[in-house]
């Protein structure tokens, strides 16, 4: 394969921060060993998430300067809206902060008490909004997207005779909505295909069911259809994108993803009354509906962000340097979701540490050896994340991941390296890697504050080694 370079040079830089061992264990001690709560400058790579904390373009930094500041119907929402109707095809564009907020209007003005919401794996804040307003969300990716080494194209798609079963069953009536991410988070940022979309629309239809996109990653799931899809090769990456969006009734979108910014998201739909509805909360909760809690100068880095994000060039290079890494941990033996997804490489944790029980945290193991090792930040995405319920009980979650998410035109190829390096070093320890207990956690979304203790003593796998 020919290299794939980056589609850009550099114009400003930033230094890294370099720690110490003793400096790193001492961080992650007073960090309750949460990497959540470790301070910014403690981190040389910082792999945590791939949200807002990308490198803008010259012409965003160049539209910023352009951002108009007026309260209400300002220059800057013009554009916005312009460039995010032109995308989307819907008729009513609501601008939030960033994308829980988009979420939190759109639930609480949609939904009621005992609803149920399907998607294909809720991100973990969706999960929240939806429980909050006291409604169950629930997860029918295919079953082949729970299986973390079984390779297929589509590994995001819903299951379709899984939601079919559900609308037409008893339970169809409390179906408020159906909502598929894209890629699926989750899941292991898996694309869902163009047939499968259309499947779910034409699901909806017959139903009377909304139809929603969770639509953070919405240009690299484009460039995967475009891959993998028979029949899609030829077209650009924004006209899939529209078709993508044409099949849904509205969406929620992160800004800090796919809009290449460093905040903001929005809310679209073609529904009147819902989108009044959902104004109103925003004037109360986020702000004016033409700046919805967001400067004009973000307004202005969004707009140009989602030009820029829908480039072949762009994505080209973004989807080869995630199965970069892929392929690199790999060849160490790493066990991984394949094959990789779009912003991020997750590696199965509990088939790393086969010695860890899943209530003794895989994912945090890796996640804090990572750390340890080379001062890199990851993110459990596991029984930590997922294994909480309302009703506070504690089961392991479907999949023990770990991600390495990569930051959008952020790091360089040599510190990805780097990171391959640490990684065979983590590879290495493995087996001597210890689970930890919880020491104190909130009830909800329990992984951003919670403190965790390293058990003591070798796990019966580990002595054997
Ligand atoms: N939906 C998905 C699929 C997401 O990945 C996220 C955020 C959100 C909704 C919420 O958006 O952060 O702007 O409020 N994901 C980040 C991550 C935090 O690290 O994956 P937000």
């Amino acid at each position: 394969m020919p290299v794939i370079i980056e589609p850009f040079r550099i114009k400003t830089v930033e230094p890294l921060n370099f720690t110490t061992r003793a400096e790193r264990e001492t961080a992650l001690k007073t960090a309750g060993y949460n990497v959540f709560s470790l301070r910014a400058r403690h981190v040389t790579i910082d792999l945590l998430t791939d949200s807002g904390t990308g490198a803008m373009s010259a012409a965003q930094w160049g539209a910023i300067m352009q951002g108009d500041e007026s309260y209400a119907g300002s220059k800057s929402f013009e554009r916005f809206d312009s460039v995010v109707r032109d995308l989307t095809g819907f008729k009513h564009i609501i601008p939030t902060h960033q994308g829980r907020a988009a979420e939190r209007i759109l639930f609480h003005s949609a939904l009621q008490l005992g609803d149920v919401v399907v998607n294909n794996i809720h991100f973990d804040t969706t999960r929240a909004n939806v429980e909050v307003e006291g409604a169950e969300a629930r997860d029918l990716v295919i079953p082949e997207g729970r299986l973390t080494a079984f390779v297929h194209p589509f590994k995001g798609n819903m299951h379709l005779e899984a939601l079919e079963a559900v609308l037409k069953g008893e339970e169809g009536p409390r179906v408020a909505m159906v909502m598929v991410t894209v890629t699926n988070n989750s899941g292991g940022g898996q694309p869902v295909s163009l047939e499968n979309l259309r499947a779910v629309r034409a699901l909806c239809d017959r139903y009377g069911k909304p139809f929603f996109l969770d639509a953070c990653r919405f240009a690299e799931n484009a460039w995967f259809i475009k891959q993998r899809e028979p029949g899609h090769h030829a077209r650009s990456p924004k006209e899939i994108a529209q078709e993508m969006f044409s099949l849904a009734d509205g969406c929620i979108m992160s800004a800090k993803k796919d809009g290449l910014a460093n905040i903001g998201g929005f809310l679209a739909m073609n529904d009147d009354a819902l989108a009044q509805k959902c104004r109103n909360l925003l004037i109360l909760t986020e702000g004016f509906p033409t700046y919805g809690g967001l400067a004009g100068y973000d307004l202005e880095a969004i707009a140009q962000g989602l030009v820029e994000v829908v480039d072949e060039n762009y994505l080209r290079y973004r989807i080869r340097s995630i199965e970069y890494l892929a392929e690199r941990f790999l060849s160490l033996g790493i066990p991984i979701v394949q094959p990789p997804g779009g912003h991020a490489v997750y590696i199965d944790a509990a088939a790393l540490l086969p010695h860890i029980d899943p209530l003794q945290y895989p994912g945090i193991a890796v996640v804090n050896a990572f750390y340890l090792e080379g001062g890199i930040r990851t993110c459990e995405i596991g029984t930590v994340m997922f294994g909480l319920h309302p009703d506070g009980t504690e089961t392991p979650a479907g999949m023990e991941l770990v991600r390495l998410a990569i930051p959008r035109r952020l790091y360089t190829q040599s510190h990805i390296d780097y990171v391959v390096e640490i990684a065979a070093t983590v590879k290495e320890i493995s087996w001597a890697l210890k689970g930890y207990r919880i020491a104190e956690a909130p009830a909800v979304l329990r992984h951003f504050t919670a403190r965790f203790e390293p058990l003591r003593g070798r796990t019966a796998a580990a002595q054997v080694q």
